[in-house]
This record gives C-alpha cells, sequence and structure tokens, in this order.
C-alpha cells in the first residue's frame, strides 16, 4: 500500500514538472499497473498509439487496440489507458503513448517503468549465542530472499553501522538471482572481534535496503549473543623447565630454557635476562649454547596472549659449576649433548652411522675449543649472534616489553 502511495506521489510530482521528459513509475511485480496516455478523449473513438521497449519485446513493439497476442500481457483500455494485469520482471523498459485530442492537438507521454518485489523480513540464520572477546568470531549470516532489485544488506551494532574496517569488523555480501524466478537472495556474513572490556552483551542487528531510492529498510529480529572474556592464565600456569635441572652448568654446556604455557591460540613467548627482555624473535624454547660468564643470570619467560596481557612465568637462576671439582657433572652434560646432537642428525637425516661420526668430529672440537678456554672468543661469538638477529627486534620493540 504505501509502496502505491509511493508511486501515486511520483506521478504527481512527475506531472507537474511536465509531460517533456519521462516519468519514472514503479510497479509491483504480480500486480496490475494502468499508464493514462494524456490528453486522448476519455471514449472511442480515439486517434492514439501505444508501443512499448520491454524485456518482452526486441524493440520498439506498437500495441493494436483491436487486441491480440499481448493481450495477457498489454491491453489498451477503453479510456486510452494502458493496462498491464500482472507486472513481471520482463515489462521492465520504456512506455509511450501518442494521443490527438479532438482539437486536433498532439500529446505525447513517456514512461520508465522499473518492477520490484519487497522480500520478506530478512533473518539471522546461525546466529552466535556467545562471542570471545579478542578474537574473530562469526555473529551470523544475515538472508534476505525474493526481492528484486537486488538491494543490500547492513549490519548494526547497538545501532551503529557497522562496514567491514580491516580489524574487528568483517562484512561478506554475497547476492544470488533464482534461475526461474529472477529474483535476488542476498546473504551477509558477519565477522567481529569484540573487544576486551567491551559491553557483555551487545546487539547485532541487520537490515535490508531495497535496490529501488525512497524505500524502507525492512529489519530483522535482533540478536544479543553473550561476550565472555576468556580468565587469564593464573601465573603459576606459565612454567619455565630448566635442562639440566637446577640450572647449574659446566662452563661451555647447553641449557634448554623451555616455556610452558599451554593456551589455544598459543602465545607469544618472549625472554627476559636479569629483568632486561632478550632480543629474539620469539620462541618457546631458548638454547643457550657453549654456555660462559656471560649467560649466568636470572632468566624468565613472558607469555603474551592475544585475548589478554602478558603473563610472565616464575624466573629461575643459571650458574656455571666450576670445573674440575665437579668432573662427573661436566662429563654427563657433554654426553649427553652429544647423544641430542646425534640424535637430532638421525632424525633430520636417516644418516645412521654418518651422524654418529659427525657428531664425534663436533664433540673433538669442542673439546679443542675449551682447551683453548679463550672467553674474549666466546664473548666475541656471542656478539655476532646479537648484532645478526638485531633488525627484526626492531620492530619488535614497537609491540612493547612487558
Ligand atoms: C528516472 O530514472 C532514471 C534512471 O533510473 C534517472 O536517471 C532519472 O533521473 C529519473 N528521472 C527522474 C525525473 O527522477
Ligand atoms: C481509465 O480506466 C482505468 C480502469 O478503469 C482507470 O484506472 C484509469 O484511471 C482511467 N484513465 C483515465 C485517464 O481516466
Amino acid at each position: 500500500m504505501a509502496a502505491r502511495a509511493a508511486a501515486g506521489a511520483w506521478m504527481l510530482v512527475l506531472s507537474l514538472w511536465g509531460a517533456v521528459g519521462s516519468q519514472n513509475i514503479t510497479a509491483r511485480i504480480g500486480e496490475p499497473l494502468v499508464l493514462n496516455c494524456k490528453g486522448a478523449p476519455k471514449k472511442p473513438p480515439q486517434q492514439l498509439e501505444w508501443k512499448l521497449n520491454t524485456g518482452r519485446t526486441e524493440a520498439w513493439k506498437v500495441l493494436s487496440t483491436q487486441g491480440d497476442s499481448w493481450d495477457r500481457v498489454a491491453r489498451i483500455l477503453p479510456n486510452g489507458s494502458l493496462l498491464l494485469p500482472a507486472v513481471g520482471i520482463q515489462d521492465e523498459g520504456t512506455f509511450r503513448c501518442r494521443a490527438m485530442s479532438r482539437k486536433g492537438k498532439e500529446t505525447k507521454s513517456n514512461y520508465r517503468v522499473q518492477v520490484y518485489k519487497i522480500p520478506g523480513k530478512p533473518e539471522i540464520v546461525d546466529p552466535a549465542s556467545e562471542l570471545t572477546a579478542g578474537v574473530p568470531n562469526k555473529v551470523g549470516t544475515c538472508v534476505s530472499e525474493g526481492g528484486y532489485p537486488a538491494g543490500t544488506i547492513n549490519w548494526h551494532l547497538d545501532g551503529k553501522h557497522l562496514v567491514s574496517d580491516g580489524k574487528g569488523v568483517s562484512v561478506k555480501e554475497e547476492t544470488r538471482r533464482h534461475p526461474e524466478t529472477g529474483l535476488f537472495t542476498v546473504q551477509s556474513e558477519l565477522m567481529v572481534t569484540p573487544a576486551l572490556g567491551g559491553a557483555p552483551r551487545p546487539t547485532f542487528s541487520c537490515s535490508f535496503s531495497p535496490g529501488l531510492p525512497r524505500r524502507r529498510a525492512l529489519h530483522a529480529a535482533p540478536i544479543q549473543p553473550r561476550v565472555w572474556a576468556p580468565k587469564p592464565v593464573p601465573l603459576e600456569k606459565v612454567q619455565l623447565v630448566v635442562e639440566p635441572e637446577g640450572g647449574a652448568v659446566a662452563p661451555g654446556g647447553t641449557v634448554t630454557l623451555t616455556c610452558e604455557a599451554p593456551a589455544q591460540p598459543p602465545p607469544q613467548i618472549h625472554w627476559i635476562k636479569d629483568g632486561m627482555p632478550l632480543r629474539l624473535s620469539p620462541s618457546p624454547v631458548l638454547l643457550l649454547r657453549e654456555v660462559g660468564p656471560q649467560d649466568q643470570g636470572i632468566y624468565s619467560c613472558v607469555a603474551t596472549y592475544p585475548t589478554h596481557g602478558p603473563q610472565e612465568s616464575p624466573a629461575v637462576r643459571i650458574s656455571i659449576i666450576e670445573t674440575g671439582e665437579e668432573e662427573p657433572t661436566t662429563g654427563y652434560v657433554r654426553g649427553s649433548g652429544l647423544g641430542t646432537l646425534a640424535l637430532a642428525l638421525e632424525i633430520l637425516g636417516g644418516l645412521g652411522t654418518a651422524a654418529l661420526l659427525i657428531g664425534i668430529i663436533v664433540w673433538q672440537r669442542r673439546k679443542h675449543r675449551e682447551e683453548r678456554k679463550a672467553p674474549e672468543n666466546q664473548e666475541e661469538e656471542e656478539h655476532t649472534e646479537l648484532n645478526q638477529s638485531e633488525e627484526p627486534e626492531v620492530a619488535e620493540g614497537s609491540t612493547g616489553g612487558p
């Protein structure tokens, strides 16, 4: 009804505007449409001609007053007006009438007909009942079925229009056309990343805006999913495991620090030594090879979760045992280092004996180096390592330390 009133308003506006241009007429699919032939006498005999160029015609088609096979689609009424008993998508196009009054004055009418169908109320299918703060969630898919022309779907959060921003909001719209009816189904999927500490029960709604101007939007029933913020992992949950146990190692030995922070998605792990962040790319394992005095200190790891703040592990102390006094321990550390190396090589290449041979060579070299006991050399090595890994850390610095 509103649509018809709107069409009426159009005609009024346009007839005031003049008969020179064309009038835009919108007609609801399936309903009758009457187009008046201006200036025509109300009763026969009349001198008038209707012609049309629509989806049903190949070019201009002149309608005869006598009536023909077109009667079911369009026919001229006794008062000269044109009647389309049930408008279809194929009736979109241009309609023209040329009429001669009894006094011999010619008048032309020119109509551009657009058809429309208001779809049913849009609906949010697969609505989320719960969202997790800090990570992307699918809120739902808004579907509008059976409209013409296609139209668009808009999402709203607490009344505010949502658009894809490449960060927290992603909207994916898809339009399909029914092969037989020619009507459109529009669907729009919404993904959001709710902010931590945001509203616990936001209201999401979607609306369908028809493809013709001046038509009211249709609104779907809103949904109010609960936003759930994952609890921070308690401090004791982030564990630091040190190998060898106790963190005491002979000079030249290897220390493996493993940060255990079970969570999905896995957190980023950074390392801290003596209260200062180590400039290393994030990794849950910190390997200290050929340990020297400069490696002694207090170590801890920091797990940064995407959903909440960083969590630091308890600290461990790494210390050097004096060689000579602790021969058996040193031997054990060396032995286990070699074993690990051989195992790793075996796994990598399946080289078997060759791996053992290489392992022995490495072990020999290591022994050599140790005999030289050159702490300056070691320090130099350490520096080179640090310098190499300096560049990627500059960028990392901006993400902020713990
Ligand atoms: C009629 O519709 C056409 C295209 O849809 C538009 O360009 C034109 O401005 C409209 N005419 C009027 C008078 O609104
Ligand atoms: C002609 O007749 C139709 C149907 O009776 C009516 O809707 C239309 O308004 C009439 N046209 C004129 C110009 O009176």
